[in-house]
């Protein structure tokens, strides 16, 4: 609870931030850049730029552009994600693409990126170090255009991925943003490489067990709580670690059920429903979760040589991230 405050309380100033530059004309393509924003998001990201900020000394204000950006970016590939995946919900709400129409929703992710960039230009740091977040915030991006496109290859592909081709695929897609995330806050901060890369490995590794769990939580969430719809991953045919480890695990009619949903567009609700209902009583949840736990361990080791509040919330953070219900 503690720890949802801490990360509430940082997205507020973000927010602020956030509105005020999501503003002009046409007033449509704004309200569609904006529409995700308004309408929830947990601001992980940009909480991750300010902690690792503060981590290492730096001041709070010197974070806030680069937090804002971070999370520009995260809801251009939102908005992007979901016309990928054939989205319909979000936060709640009809996706940009479903409520703007698709033209306005390829705009409204080209202005979030643009913006983002921008706004990382008004910060008040050493053009050195607004040279470094520039560069390597465009190198997360492309990590992230070369994720989604392996996610989907993956899900057009009949063939069943390895796990390590899946933490490659997640760490670009998902991995990369939540590493440039922590490696941003602490240049912020300093300009020392072991800090840097400390920080970098720290969001990577939370990055993939955040992707995980997230993961686990799209095959038998409850929608309720994460306001976007369950079941999608298996119609879409995703390559998902608990999709995979359902597919292996379940057996004859069972296996019917998960396959007959498995990659097919024309699946409907209720069989969609049947087989994430068989996929809850595989008893996946502790191996995948496991895996979860793995990476986290691997982040907090990249904190080792730090102590002190700052530690502790990003500490609490990864363990928040790991044990979000499903
Ligand atoms: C969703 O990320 C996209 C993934 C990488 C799985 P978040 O769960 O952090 O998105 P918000 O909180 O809705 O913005
Ligand atoms: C997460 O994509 C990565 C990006 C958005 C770039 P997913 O497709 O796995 O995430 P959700 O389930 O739509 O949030
Ligand atoms: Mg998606
Ligand atoms: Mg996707």
């Amino acid at each position: 609870m503690k720890q949802v405050n801490q990360i509430e309380k940082n997205a507020k100033r973000v927010n602020k931030n956030l509105n005020s530059k999501l503003k002009g004309n046409p007033k449509e393509l704004y309200d569609a850049a904006g529409h995700l924003i308004v309408h929830g998001g947990k601001r992980l990201r940009p909480y991750m730029v300010i902690k690792s900020c503060q981590l290492l000394g730096g001041k709070t204000s010197n974070a806030m552009y680069p937090a804002s950006a971070v999370e520009m970016i995260h809801n251009f590939t939102l908005v992007h994600d979901d016309i990928m995946d054939n989205d319909e919900m979000r936060h709640g709400v009809p996706t940009v693409h479903k409520k703007f129409g698709l033209p306005i929703a390829i705009l409204a992710g080209d202005v979030l990126f643009s913006k983002a960039y921008q706004l990382i230009t008004k910060s008040e740091l050493s053009p050195n170090a607004t040279n470094q977040l520039i560069s390597r915030l465009a190198k997360a991006c492309v990590d992230v255009c070369e994720g989604q496109l392996l996610d989907i290859k993956m899900a057009e592909s009949k063939k069943i991925p390895t796990e390590p081709e899946y933490i490659t695929m997640i760490g670009k897609k998902t991995a990369a943003l939540f590493d440039v995330s922590c490696a941003m806050g602490a240049i912020c901060a300093t300009n020392k490489d072991g800090d840097i890369s400390n920080l970098s490995s720290f969001g990577r590794n939370l990055g993939i067990a955040f992707q995980i769990t997230d993961d686990l939580i799209g095959v038998m969430g409850d929608s309720k709580i994460t306001r976007k719809p369950v079941g999608n991953d298996l119609r879409e045919g995703k390559k998902s670690l608990p999709i995979l480890m359902a597919i292996k695990l379940a057996k004859g009619k069972d296996k019917k059920i998960i396959l007959k949903v498995f990659g097919n567009s024309k699946a409907t609700k209720k069989n969609l429903n049947e087989a994430v209902n068989v996929i809850r009583t595989l008893g996946i949840e502790k191996s995948v979760r496991n895996q979860a736990f793995r990476y986290a361990e691997k982040a907090q080791k990249s904190l080792s040589s730090y102590s002190g509040t700052f530690k502790k919330d990003l500490v609490t953070l990864l363990d928040f991230v790991v044990k979000r219900s499903v």
